[in-house]
This record gives C-alpha cells, sequence and structure tokens, in this order.
C-alpha cells in the first residue's frame, strides 16, 4: 500500500533503534524510517541479514539481544534516541508438555529480557516527543493452540512491559505502545520457521502446511492438548 509521505518528516535526523531489522517488520520499518530520513541503527543476531540495510544508509549493530553484554552496548548506542523499535522476536513449536528448560529461558530472554531492558536503558535518555514500540502479537489474548504457548507468552507479557513502561516514561512525554499484529506475510523468518516444522498438533509428517489453510490431518488424531481441550482443528493454522 502507497502511502503519501509528509512534506518535512518528524523523523527527519532524528535517531532510531531497531531490533529485529534483518527481516520481516524490523527490516520493513528500518527502511520506512531511513526513507523519512532517521539516523537508524539497524540491530540484529543476522549479521548478513543486515546487509541490505547498510547499503540503505543504517548502521548496523549486529547483537545476540539475550546476552546482557550485547544488550548493553545496543543500549550505548541508542543513547539520546528518539525512536525505539523492538521488534527482534524467536518462536518454537514444540507441544506444551515437552518444552525444555533451556529453550524456555532462550525465548523469554529474546522476546521480554530484549525488550525490557532496552525500554529500562534507552527510555530514559529519549526526548520528549519519543516513541517506543513494541512487537507483541494477536496470539497474545488468544492463547489458541498449546504448541506455540510459550511464544503466546512472551507475547502477553510484552503488554505488561508495553504498559508499564507507558506509565514510567509519561512524565517524559515519551509514548511507548504494543503492536499485535496476525500472521500478516508468508515470507517472514519466523512464519517459515513454523512451515517448515511438521504438525506436532496431528502428528502427521505429511502436515506441513499450517498456515496454509485446515489441517489435513486434523481431526483423525487428538492432538497434545491440555486436559479438557477439545483440540480438534490444526493449530498451526491459527495466528502467531
Ligand atoms: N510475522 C508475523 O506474522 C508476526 C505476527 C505476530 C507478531 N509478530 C512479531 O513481530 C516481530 C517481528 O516478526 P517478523 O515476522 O518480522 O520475524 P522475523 O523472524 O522475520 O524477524 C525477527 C528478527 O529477529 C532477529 N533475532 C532473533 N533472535 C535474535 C537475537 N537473539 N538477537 C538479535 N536479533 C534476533 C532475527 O534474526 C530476525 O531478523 C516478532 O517479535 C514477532 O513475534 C510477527
Amino acid at each position: 500500500m502507497d502511502r503519501e509521505e509528509p512534506a518535512v518528516s518528524e523523523a527527519d535526523g532524528q535517531l532510531a533503534v531497531v531490533t529485529g531489522a534483518a527481516s520481516g517488520i524490523g527490516e520493513a520499518v528500518a527502511r520506512r524510517l531511513l526513507a523519512a530520513g532517521a539516523r537508524v541503527v539497524a540491530v540484529d543476531i543476522n549479521e548478513r541479514g543486515l546487509a541490505p540495510l547498510v547499503d540503505a544508509g543504517a548502521t548496523a549493530l549486529v547483537a545476540d539481544l539475550a546476552d546482557p553484554d550485547d544488550r548493553a552496548r545496543v543500549v550505548a548506542a541508542g543513547r539520546g534516541a528518539r525512536y525505539l523499535v523492538n521488534a527482534a522476536g524467536i518462536l518454537f513449536v514444540r507441544p506444551i508438555f515437552e518444552v525444555g528448560l533451556d529453550e524456555w529461558k532462550r525465548l523469554w530472554a529474546v522476546n521480554i529480557d530484549s525488550m525490557f531492558f532496552l525500554c529500562q536503558g534507552i527510555g530514559p535518555t529519549m526526548p520528549e516527543g519519543g516513541a517506543i514500540v513494541n512487537l507483541s502479537s494477536s496470539s497474545s489474548k488468544l492463547a489458541s493452540t498449546v504448541e506455540v504457548a510459550p511464544y503466546t507468552m512472551t507475547k502477553a507479557a510484552v503488554l505488561g512491559v508495553t504498559r508499564s513502561f507507558a506509565y514510567a516514561l509519561a512524565p517524559r512525554r515519551v509514548r511507548v505502545n504494543a503492536i499485535c499484529p496476525g500472521s500478516w506475510t508468508r515470507r517472514c523468518r519466523m512464519w517459515s520457521s513454523i512451515r517448515s516444522q511438521p504438525c506436532v498438533g496431528c502428528r502427521s509428517r505429511s502436515c506441513r502446511r499450517p498456515g496454509s489453510g485446515r489441517c489435513p490431518s486434523a481431526g483423525q488424531r487428538r492432538p497434545m492438548s491440555a486436559p479438557g481441550s477439545s483440540g480438534s482443528s490444526c493449530p498451526m493454522r491459527r495466528h502467531t
């Protein structure tokens, strides 16, 4: 969709930090800010993925946002930024009763620790009129699958983090908001990672189209569900 650019952008010359900038939503936001004249620090663990943004004028900052030292580098680079967009995120597909501690910790470190500590570190340095945008998900309000449940829990936590910092930064007149997208594109890495895994709900190896419609094996075998849930359709076709 084409949108009319304002003649003089509010973002012109302003510092913007965008995480998850090597792909999907983060990359699109970074490009939009660059087009509006912002000085964009593009943060991602994927160095190669950042290269096109560097060509477009961004400064790449390669960082594992689950790592406290790497987060500190991002906070240092983002001091005084007018915009902070927390789009980095990961997801795994695993029945809720089989989730392991390491993957659980990694998920929370990437999806929540990073967001919390970047808001905490950069937020108080932002100028009046600054804005933080955190990426949650429509799934945060649905809790409609048991296979991506830990992901949806982190996305629900995003809403809590967002409300708390919105309250804390209101006196500085810095806005903090969250966005809850549905499954907006099939080209993003996150979506691909779901599609590339077999449907663990129905346990059918042939079911590799979780997002493309009704699970062909739905109803043939009872999904790995929480006690009492019906689990009658493929959980993978739901929101991420
Ligand atoms: N795509 C969707 O349909 C959708 C729907 C709802 C919510 N979201 C949310 O929007 C955000 C962006 O989604 P997307 O589709 O663009 O995802 P994506 O997978 O395309 O991009 C996520 C980016 O985060 C980066 N990343 C992952 N782990 C990192 C780490 N430890 N340190 C630094 N960077 C790391 C990845 O390298 C990748 O470039 C995510 O938080 C996601 O949960 C996306």
